[in-house]
């Protein structure tokens, strides 16, 4: 814990400004307000909820009658938080991984001020270091938690290549109804490995902070955590959306209706997305996105022999929660009805009638090579096949496949 004075004014100050800010924090009886004293960061194991405590300046105890409060500003990855407090501790949640900066004011009122709010001049502070413990860079990358239709939360991870072959991976997370951080209650393997969690049912509150640690040892020691935080409500992945439908109004209109999606997430939480693809008169397929907020789409006047091609996809708008992931695409639907196969080729099925193609082809040649040995060898016995091939295919590169 150190003790840091903010050097109150430069030199090159205006006298005014220097006698403004002495009066800041000078009461008219020449008592200085201070800042708070032993300050203190706490972690109560809580994978980045620290807890701040500190206590009243001596030289202000006997001033009972006047209010103090504290103003407090912490610091740490890139971000600055400003609270103002009548209580002698505060939590927050840090990135543990990263700097925590805790600096502290007092704000003193009431009769001792003339019912002006005084701020000290001075302020503690306090630096924590992240605890650099682990001998591998991190044990995991790429974190990433998924609420799936809000039934069931599954977190996954990527394996650090510079990770140890026998590590072993655990995850830890807490939320403020837990007293103690609790180990992952089903892991997702891949292979032999841990990759994930799965948090079955609604095991995690929403619109609190979760916090996560994954950590890990190896034969080598302990591996360096990773610290994630994050509020379910934000990781929400709507299920897709099965029943799509089309109707055509007397002038042509075409609608497109569908259902929402059946599951957790409420109705009136989701936006979605129409992908409307149209063969043109070059028979190439063009395609649009709409975004709307209801669960029906009315098209202007289309053409009869033209084809139309819908599928619809949600996620939960910015009024629900301040990120979401897109739903899979549901089901296409067309009108007139045709295969999607002519709309949207699969680029695998491409590749098929590729190998197809080469499969016939080979073997049409394989059957030509042996009928045209036992051609040749059954009329003229005594010649040998291999030179009856070089005649046969003598300018075929074929030949080398064959006699191979
Ligand atoms: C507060 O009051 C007590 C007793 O009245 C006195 O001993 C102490 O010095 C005072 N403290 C300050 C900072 O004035
Ligand atoms: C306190 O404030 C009042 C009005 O704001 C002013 O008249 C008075 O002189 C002030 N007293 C002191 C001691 O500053
Ligand atoms: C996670 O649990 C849910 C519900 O029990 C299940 O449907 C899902 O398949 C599980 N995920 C994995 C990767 O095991
Ligand atoms: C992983 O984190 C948990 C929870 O903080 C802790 O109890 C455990 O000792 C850690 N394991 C390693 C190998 O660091």
């Amino acid at each position: 814990m150190l003790m840091a004075c903010k050097s109150g004014v430069t030199h090159q100050a205006a006298l005014m400004l220097l006698l403004l800010s002495w009066r800041d924090s000078m009461l008219c009886n020449g008592l200085t307000v201070d800042p708070p004293e032993d300050l203190l960061i706490v972690d109560p194991g809580h994978l980045g909820r620290l807890e701040i405590r500190w206590r009243p300046p001596a030289s202000l105890a006997n001033l009972t009658e006047c209010p103090k409060l504290y103003h407090l500003e912490y610091f740490n990855a890139d971000s600055r938080n400003v609270i103002r407090t009548s209580r002698i501790s505060y939590s927050a949640n840090f990135d543990l991984m990263k700097d925590v900066r805790v600096r502290l004011y007092t704000l003193l009122s009431g009769p001792c001020t003339n019912d002006t709010v005084i701020k000290s001049k001075r302020y503690t502070e306090v630096v924590q270091k992240p605890l650099i413990t682990g001998i591998v860079a991190v044990a995991v990358q790429d974190f990433i938690c998924v609420y799936h239709n809000m039934e069931y939360m599954e977190c996954k991870w990527g394996r650090n290549p510079k990770m140890p072959a026998d590590s072993q991976l655990k995850l830890y997370f807490w939320h403020k109804e837990l007293q103690q951080a609790q180990e992952c209650p089903k892991y997702i393997f891949s292979g032999e490995v841990r990759s994930g969690c799965n948090f079955t049912g609604k095991s995690l509150p929403d619109f609190t902070d979760i916090n996560f640690c994954v950590n890990g040892s190896s034969r080598e020691g302990p591996l360096k955590p990773t610290f994630i935080s994050l509020q379910t409500q934000n990781q929400v992945k709507p299920g897709p959306t099965d029943n799509l439908y089309l109707q055509t109004g007397s002038d042509r209109q075409l609608e497109i209706l569908w259902d929402n999606s059946a599951g957790g997430v409420p109705g009136e939480c989701l936006e979605w997305e129409v992908e409307h693809s149209q063969e043109g008169p070059d028979k190439k397929m063009t395609s649009e996105h709409i975004l709307t907020m209801e669960t029906r789409l009315r098209l202007p006047s289309i053409h009869e022999n033209q084809i139309n091609c819908f599928r619809v996809r949600s996620k939960v708008h910015k009024y629900c929660a301040a990120t979401s992931f897109w739903s899979d695409w549901s089901y296409p639907v067309c009108h007139p009805v045709v295969r999607m196969k002519e709309v949207a080729p699969e680029p695998e099925s491409d590749m098929a009638y590729l190998y197809i193609a080469v499969s016939v082809i080979a073997i049409l040649m394989l059957s030509l090579c042996v009928w045209a040995v036992f051609k040749v060898r059954s009329s003229k016995q005594e010649k040998k096949p291999y030179s009856l091939l070089n005649t046969l295919f003598s300018r075929s590169s074929i030949l080398t496949v064959v006699d191979a």
